[in-house]
């Protein structure tokens, strides 16, 4: 199959390291409290997407990790900006409220940022994809177990982007990152079966060149991955969804995360991009 090349573009990422990762609390399927996360292979494993990123050409933020904030390595969470605008995060469950203010803080020191504070609970990017170059710039944003559907209005409000809602219905796949991603700044890769059927309709309407996964490569966490536009970083369990990029004309680059996904997040959960 022959496709026109795929381009990157240099990006600019947040990351913070699992020095204090543990599973000490469930609020995903994937979580489970008994079984004990080697958070020293945690940061080894942590610390080679970052040099990876690094090595692909982008610049990559690191964030300093709390103290008693076991997932502040999802670092995707905790704000989505565009266009030098922040639409910060307001987490769901107790456990992670405190992150919000850490990547608040983080865009009040680095950059120039316009900082809008949620009114409504919204998970960051966990929730929310951008395509810059889609119908103008459009915004996907999934909702029905953590990012609240009054979320979706009122980041269209501060971003100035139209945002397009989507029903999650598996609970395997709690964030639309989980289920979507961006392969660049027009087109998409997911997996149908994680969203309701009007929300399929929808994304077939507007992405009828979209890359389709199976129920397969989303539970091995192959669309939870970061694309430079050619360079498709995924981890090495969803070797069937580095096959389906390649044979679209994209690059994968496999890294190993098996660490991460003890608390149900994978590459694109533990990188954040900065759009500014
Ligand atoms: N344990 C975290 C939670 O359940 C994982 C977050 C994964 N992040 C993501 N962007 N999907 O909130």
């Amino acid at each position: 199959m022959s496709h026109t090349e795929r381009l990157p573009r240099n990006r600019t990422y947040l990351m913070c390291p699992p020095e204090h990762f543990t599973v000490d609390y469930a609020i995903n399927p994937w979580m489970d409290t008994t079984v004990p996360v080697d958070a020293a292979l945690a940061v080894k494993q942590w610390d080679l997407l970052r040099t990876t990123l690094h090595g692909l050409g982008h610049t990559v933020h690191v964030l300093d990790p709390v103290p008693g904030l076991p997932d502040m390595v999802y670092a995707a969470n905790g704000a989505f900006s565009v266009d030098g605008t922040v639409y910060g995060a307001r987490f769901r469950h107790p456990q992670r409220a405190a992150e919000a203010l850490a990547h608040q803080d983080f865009y009040a020191t680095v950059g120039t940022w316009r900082f809008a504070g949620p009114e409504h609970v919204n998970e960051g990017e966990g929730d929310f994809a951008y395509l810059p170059a889609a119908y103008g710039g459009l915004i996907l944003a999934g909702y029905g177990y953590r990012t609240e559907p009054a979320a979706h209005a009122e980041a269209q409000e501060v971003l100035g982007r139209p945002v397009v809602s989507l029903r999650l219905i598996d609970p395997a796949f709690y964030h639309l990152d989980t289920a979507l991603a961006a392969l660049d700044d027009r087109n998409v890769t997911y997996y149908p079966g994680a969203f309701s059927p009007a929300a399929q309709r929808v994304l077939a309407q507007l992405f009828p060149d979209a890359v389709l996964a199976d129920r397969a490569d989303a539970e091995a966490f192959g669309l939870n991955l970061v694309s430079d536009g050619r360079n498709v970083i995924l981890n090495t369990e969803a070797s069937a969804m580095a096959d389906k990029v390649r044979a679209a004309g994209y690059v994968p680059v496999p890294v190993e995360l098996t660490e991460l996904k003890r608390g149900g997040g994978s590459v694109k959960c533990a990188v954040a991009e900065l759009r500014p």
